[in-house]
């Protein structure tokens, strides 16, 4: 059975961040998963080497989630929480702080990652006006920032192609740091690169030129994976942190990829050792089964917005109908309780040698021009075809599908983030097929 006559009608569907003519005249459907593989609708098992979307960490179909869901979707399918609760809400709450970063833990859930970016921004300004300095409207992101696809988010984020079409909405106040990307000082390298620590001190430029007054936040994936896996340099998110706080500006660390063990650490923060003052999350956070977001906020910033407002006031008028939905809180709590059960971050951590090695040793592959790579997270960066980035890349994906692994591609870097549950052989798995799909592309 061909992909393309199982589903009768294509056309239907506008498919997100997708060529949808070059997909729809040839496409790719996965009709059931489990563990580390998917099955395509042609009974083809193709492993896993992205988490899904950098976001199913313990694996495929995992019962214990499936059993929570169906559970609650039996007692109650739904509730509001809009000057209502119900206790799962609560429950996952707590359960999602005990793996934040000391302090951070006051969880506001969302539906999505680009639900997060949007929220912490809002808190960000909530926080500033509560304390009398309403005119701290200021947001610093960075170059090659990804922080998800709403406005506040596309705005912060530093990506062209996600910003240019929507340039004319795009929010005011906004000033970005340079990325830290450089080959000619860091290719190759295994882990946090020594050099680019430097780049940090762009934020007392920024400062210097907006005054801090007008500056709300910095926000940062500590380690960014949506834009082809940028390493941060050594000692730079802890520069940002300093300077932040010298400065009064809070500092967001945009975890979407990295919260739930993809570093071999519950968040990249615990990993870096690097605390900021909100933290954003999502994907991994129930293992996919159901959407789901959050933010962790201090202690400082919640209670401050929350004592600026009269005790019977909404404090912060901000909310999404699925807000803690109860069958995504349900998930969570089963996804965060399999994680500690199976001791998954620590897997993480201990296989990330091996994953290591494993991708460096594509070093000597055709049109390889970096490898970069930390805990469960590897680029494989690649020398772009003329006037066409990114092709190179698609078609490397494109052969690794056809030979039974699935891989990511931006632009021309490969990227890897397999479930924490990915054993050694199926790591050699992942790499091996790449290499050979390297060998047959031009
Ligand atoms: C760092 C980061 N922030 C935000 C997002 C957006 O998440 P979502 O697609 O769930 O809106 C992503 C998605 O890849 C991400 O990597």
């Amino acid at each position: 059975m061909s992909q393309s006559t199982v589903v009768a009608d294509l056309s239907n569907l506008w498919m997100p961040f997708t060529a949808n003519r070059q997909f729809k005249s040839s496409p790719r459907l996965f009709k059931a998963a489990r563990g580390m593989f998917y099955t395509t609708v042609d009974d083809r098992q193709v492993l896993d080497a992205t988490a899904g979307l950098w976001c199913v960490n313990a694996g495929h179909g995992r019962s214990e989630i499936t059993q929570a869901v169906a559970a609650q979707l039996d007692v109650m399918d739904y509730a509001p929480s809009f000057q209502m609760g119900h206790p799962l809400a609560f429950e996952a709450a707590t359960r999602v702080a005990r793996f934040m970063p000391s302090g951070l833990d006051r969880i506001f859930f969302t539906n999505s990652g680009s639900e997060s970016a949007d929220t912490a921004l809002k808190i960000a300004l909530a926080y500033h006006r509560a304390r009398g300095e309403g005119q701290r409207t200021r947001f610093i992101g960075r170059e090659r920032g990804y922080h998800g696809v709403g406005f506040g988010g596309i705005s912060v984020g530093g990506i062209v192609a996600n910003r240019k079409a929507f340039s004319g909405g795009l929010i005011s106040h906004i000033d970005h740091l340079p990325h830290t990307h450089n080959l000619a000082e860091t290719a190759f390298t295994r882990g946090q690169p020594s050099w680019g620590g430097h780049l940090a001190d762009e934020l007392e430029r920024l400062v210097a030129l907006h005054d801090a007054s007008t500056i709300a936040a910095v926000i940062v994936e500590p380690l960014a994976g949506s834009t082809g896996v940028l390493v941060p340099p050594k000692g730079y998110l802890e520069r940002l942190r300093e300077i932040c706080t010298k400065h009064g500006i809070l500092l967001i660390f945009d975890e979407v990829i990295t919260a739930f063990g993809r570093l071999g650490a519950a968040t990249a923060s615990e990993r870096f050792g690097v605390t900021p003052d909100i933290l954003t999350m999502a994907k991994a956070i129930n293992n996919a089964a159901i959407p789901m977001g959050a933010v962790a906020a201090s202690r400082s910033v919640h209670d401050t917005i929350v004592a600026a407002a009269a005790g019977n006031a909404i404090e912060f008028f901000h909310g999404y109908t699925y807000s803690a939905h109860p069958a995504a809180a349900a998930a969570t709590i089963a996804a965060l309780d399999l994680y500690k059960s199976e001791r998954l971050f620590e897997r993480s951590a201990e296989l990330s040698a091996a994953f290591e090695d494993a991708a460096h040793e594509l070093r000597n592959s055709p049109y390889v021009k970096d490898i970069r790579n930390l805990g469960l997270v590897a680029g494989i960066e690649l020398e772009s075809r003329p006037n066409a980035i990114g092709t190179r890349a698609y078609d490397v994906f494109v052969k690794c599908f056809e030979a039974g692994v699935l891989v990511r591609c931006t632009a021309d870097v490969l990227a890897f983030s397999p479930p924490l549950i990915v054993s050694g052989e199926q790591i050699d798995q992942i790499f091996t097929t790449v290499r050979d799909a390297l060998r047959c592309v031009a």
